[in-house]
């Protein structure tokens, strides 16, 4: 019998292990539909902030070694545009990513999306290059308790907490959001980096600072889940430079239940989530495991 792949992250049953990572082409409800269509379990969307973010000049994305370095500056139309846009949704699992600086900017937005079908809500408390969000809450365990204990009061869908390795220890941040009562972890975000232009000395970025992804952050990523799933009983979603089946199975048993997919996209386009679950279901088949439950964490036996 062929491996059935859904996976169960905490309360969340997806059909397939595979998400769309935040700010990778998650701005609008057709393409969202494209990519569930595609294979996408799930689809979490460009962080939004409670009013509408410009982000930064070009350029804002560069090709480097073994990956990407990126600094957007969380550029999107606002939760309050976006919540009216994806209100027809019935069937996407969408999950909503929000940035912000106090518990009030994820009330406010939290309001917005109160009567959309949503799957859960992913806070990025982890982006490395924009001031008093992600990271900068992130290294900051009290803010994060906040906001979370604040957050899971008033939402009615599962709540995930998306860290990155910022200047304080990324588990007193999981640690944190745990003891806030939060549903799961999203681990790892992009990695604080930069490039030098060497025909002219100048930062390549105009932010000068971005964040690296792709396959330079793999190892890094690995070694995060296998940590906070050695510490904690909590739900992970593994993410950060997965661009083939091994590299998702390798986050599966590091600990992670389902695996978020990013940069590769812009190389394998989106057929990429149906090339990552054949590979995932036929390792399954020829490994004998029934489920992806059976798979996750087992590397923490030796
Ligand atoms: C262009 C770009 C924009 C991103 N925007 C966001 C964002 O808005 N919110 C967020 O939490 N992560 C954002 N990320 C980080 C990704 O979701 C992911 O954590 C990171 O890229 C590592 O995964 P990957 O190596 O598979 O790309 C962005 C990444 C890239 C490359």
């Amino acid at each position: 019998m062929k491996p059935d792949i859904y996976t169960q992250v905490g309360s969340i049953r997806l059909e397939r292990p595979t998400m769309l990572a935040s700010g990778i082409l998650g701005i609008s409800l057709d393409v969202f539909a494209r990519l569930y269509q595609a294979g996408a379990g799930a689809l979490v969307t460009k962080s939004l902030s409670k009013e509408p973010w410009e982000g930064y000049v070009n350029p804002t994305v560069i090709g480097v070694e073994a990956g990407y370095l990126n600094a957007v500056g969380l550029s999107n139309p606002g939760a309050p545009y976006f919540a009216k846009m994806i209100s027809s949704n019935k069937t996407i699992p969408i999950i909503v990513s929000l940035v912000g600086s106090v518990e009030e900017d994820f009330t406010f937005m939290i309001k917005q999306f109160e009567d959309a079908k949503i799957l859960g809500y992913e806070l990025n408390l982890s982006c490395p290059h924009v001031e008093k969000v992600g990271l900068e809450v992130g290294d900051d365990p009290e803010l994060v308790k906040k906001i979370v204990k604040s957050v899971k009061s008033k939402s009615k869908v599962p709540v995930i907490a998306k860290v990155g390795l910022g200047s304080s220890d990324y588990l007193d941040t999981v640690q944190a959001a745990c003891e806030a009562g939060i549903d799961a972890i999203t681990a790892i975000n992009t990695l604080r980096a930069m490039a030098i232009d060497v025909e002219t000395a100048r930062p390549i970025l105009s932010n000068k600072i971005g964040g690296l992804s792709g396959p330079a952050i793999k190892p890094i990523a690995v070694r995060c889940v296998y940590e906070i799933s050695s510490k904690f009983n909590i739900p992970i979603i593994g993410c950060g430079g997965i661009s083939d089946w091994k590299d998702a199975i390798e986050f599966i048993f590091a600990g992670s239940s389902a695996v978020q997919i990013g940069s590769v996209i812009g190389e394998k386009w989106i057929g990429v989530f149906s090339e990552i679950n054949d590979g995932i279901s036929k390792y399954m088949e020829k490994k004998r495991f029934s489920k992806i439950s059976e798979m996750v964490g087992i590397a923490k036996r030796f």
